[in-house]
């Protein structure tokens, strides 16, 4: 499991927005968070991001595991995409993409020698 959340709870002052909640999220899996408006679902999702915000329970990640968030609402979407927006979330990972197909393209059109085993290092650091 890459993501295990064990009965945690949430609570503002008196206002308890939600308890035993228990679920877990394995790799590839894919999955929606339903709920009537005020029902505590970006309370959750900003309790994934900061585990020790729990009042009780327990969040585990795998080690490797990475989160991207973006903010509710569209008002700062701009003039992309929606993919584009949500990639937004996951900065680091797009710039390593593009360094990748730079080192791609770079290696395909490199003749072989020192400057090209210099290039297949750097993929390989990549990796
Ligand atoms: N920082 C806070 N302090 C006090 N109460 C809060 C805080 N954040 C959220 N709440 C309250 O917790 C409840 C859950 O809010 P939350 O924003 O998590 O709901 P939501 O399901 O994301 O709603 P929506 O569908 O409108 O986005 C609401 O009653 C909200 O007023
Ligand atoms: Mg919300």
């Amino acid at each position: 499991m890459q993501l295990v959340v064990d009965n945690i709870a949430k609570s503002f002052g008196i206002h308890s927005i939600f308890k035993n909640v228990s679920f877990t999220i394995s790799k590839g899996e894919k999955v929606g968070l339903v709920g009537v408006n005020g029902s505590g679902k970006t309370t959750l999702l900003r309790c994934l991001l900061q585990p020790e915000t729990v009042d009780e329970g327990n969040i585990s990640y795998e080690s490797d595991l990475r989160l991207g968030y973006v903010q509710q609402g569209f008002a700062d979407m701009g003039a992309g995409s929606l993919w584009e927006f949500m990639l937004g979330s996951c900065q680091d990972i797009v710039k390593l993409r593009e360094k990748m197909a730079r080192l791609e393209t770079l290696a395909a059109t490199t003749k072989p020698g020192a400057k090209l085993e210099e290039v297949l290092a750097d993929c390989k650091n990549h990796t």
